[in-house]
């Protein structure tokens, strides 16, 4: 069973098929906490809500996987680790449709995954409707081609979901515990909203939807107010359509030249009192977050924003990169949150011969970096699909899984999860899950490649950049 139970007791005697099931609200139970009693007579469900009962009803579903008729008697006591576990589908790159996102959900709910962080804008697409600011649907969710590194072709990529759509997938996940995470991420990797309303950065000047990867050198004017006004109304669009409690407001890869020869932009860390750009996206994030805080909303960004040292302790850190001048671990000392997703560990669009499937198992809950004691820090963990790279929805699978799966053993057993040995040994038993909703998972023979496998994994997924692009994504790291 994935993920294993934290509580599992066998009892005398088995239960047949013909045994009845009931289900009981147990109100001293936590919210994701559930109990199974199998017994001849009877298999007994208990939770205190919706969320420990489908827990529960999945438990079950996998028991009889693995048994077949015959369940045998047992109690199962069960609770996760970790609040946040996650997992990240990049939808800007490359569009996925309503059902080829629903089955990716339904998996992820078969392993207590509950949520669903949507990345829905980037350089290259804008993929939601929106009723305020239209022109970001209708522009920003086309592009004129692919040039994705080596990749090359000159043929229109367009797509975007409508609000029924999106209030479609937020129902879905809602139905298996699953909330939405949705991601507008700002002030850099904005090129498509940029594309449909130039006047946002700091040049003013027009620019095409992206098509190539990588780093971008546009921004959001953070000098001018007109900006933060755009923000705020279409933050207040997208909170009608996501309702959950977290949201996320990105912050990586923001180079700062733009800033740095902007007037408005240097007005404003005079007149803030900052000390230079990094500072700067400090404050930014900050203004983002009081106003989603002010809706009862809690935001969440990547590690980058917290590297100018203003950040409020409120905003969660998304950790993907390093601790820079120890600036995560001053966040997390002042009593902010982190959510743990290692590129090392947790990035999928990597082939398994890069990441493996048991460097995703390996996932420590405390970044060696960080010292010790930020366990408490920690809200869980998330696993990733970049898709710059991957253009249909077989090759997102079986990037995806079972490394998604073993992210979600990780979050939910925490330290106490077992060894990787037993892990693999169970996800062979419950591969047949993978069938079940049709998913290309990777078999066996893939999840550790061997060296030379690995090599040339590693060779072919290289191919996919030219010299150049290598050489542009340094440069642009360093001004990050
Ligand atoms: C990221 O991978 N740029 C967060
Ligand atoms: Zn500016």
């Amino acid at each position: 069973m994935i993920p294993v139970p934290r509580k599992m007791r066998f009892t005398e005697g088995t239960a047949g098929r013909a045994v009845p099931v009931k289900e009981k609200i147990c109100a001293g139970l936590g919210r994701e906490e559930y109990r199974i009693r199998i017994s001849p007579e009877q298999i007994l469900l208990e939770g205190s809500g919706e969320e420990g009962l489908f827990y529960a009803r999945t438990t079950l579903g996998q028991l009889r996987l693995e048994y077949g008729e015959g369940l045998p008697c047992m109690e199962i006591e069960d609770q996760p680790a970790y609040t946040y576990r996650s997992f990240q589908i990049d939808c800007a790159r490359h569009y996925f449709s309503v059902d080829e996102l629903k089955k990716m959900i339904r998996m992820a709910a078969e392993f207590k995954l509950n949520h669903f962080h949507w990345h829905i804008s980037d350089d290259q697409g804008w993929r939601i409707e929106c009723k305020r600011y239209p022109k970001l649907h209708e522009i920003g969710s086309v592009r004129a081609g692919d040039h994705f590194g080596n990749y090359h072709s000159d043929e229109k990529y367009e797509g975007y979901y409508s609000r029924d759509e999106v209030r479609d997938i937020v129902d879905y996940c809602g139905r298996f515990g699953i909330e939405v995470v949705p991601e507008i991420d700002m002030p850099g990797h904005v090129t498509a909203i940029l594309a449909a309303y130039p006047e946002l950065s700091c040049l003013g000047t027009p620019v095409e939807v992206g098509m190539k990867a990588g780093i971008f050198k546009e921004l959001f004017c953070a000098g001018r107010e007109e900006t933060f006004v755009f923000i705020e109304n279409l933050l207040d669009d997208m909170l009608e359509l996501f309702p959950g409690k977290y949201f996320h407001i990105g912050g990586d890869e923001a180079p700062k030249q733009r800033w740095n020869e902007c007037s408005h932009c240097q007005k404003r860390i005079k007149e803030a009192g900052l000390l230079n750009a990094q500072e700067l996206q400090g404050y930014f994030c900050n203004r983002i977050a009081s106003y989603l805080l002010a809706k009862g909303r809690i935001p969440i960004v990547w590690n980058e924003a917290v590297y100018g040292g203003n950040l409020d302790k409120e905003v969660v850190v998304q950790l993907w990169t390093e601790d820079k001048d120890n600036q995560i671990k001053a966040h997390l000392d002042k009593g902010g949150k982190a959510i743990l997703a290692m590129v090392e560990n947790c990035y999928c669009d990597y082939p398994h011969g890069m990441h493996s499937l048991k460097d995703m198992y390996s996932l420590k809950a405390e970044p060696a970096e960080l010292g010790e004691g930020i366990e408490q820090s920690v809200l869980g963990g998330e696993c990733l699909v970049w898709t710059e790279f991957i253009r249909d929805n077989e090759r997102l699978e079986e990037l995806c899984w079972p490394r998604f799966a073993a992210l979600a053993e990780v979050g939910w057993c925490g330290r106490n999860r077992p060894a990787y040995e037993d892990f693999c040994k169970r996800l062979e038993a419950s591969f047949s899950l993978f069938e079940k909703y049709g998913i290309h998972a990777t078999k066996r023979e893939g999840w550790e490649p061997d060296e030379q496998m690995a090599a040339e994994q590693t060779a072919q997924f290289q191919m996919n950049f030219s010299k150049e692009d290598r050489e542009e994504a340094r440069r642009a790291q360093e001004n990050v």
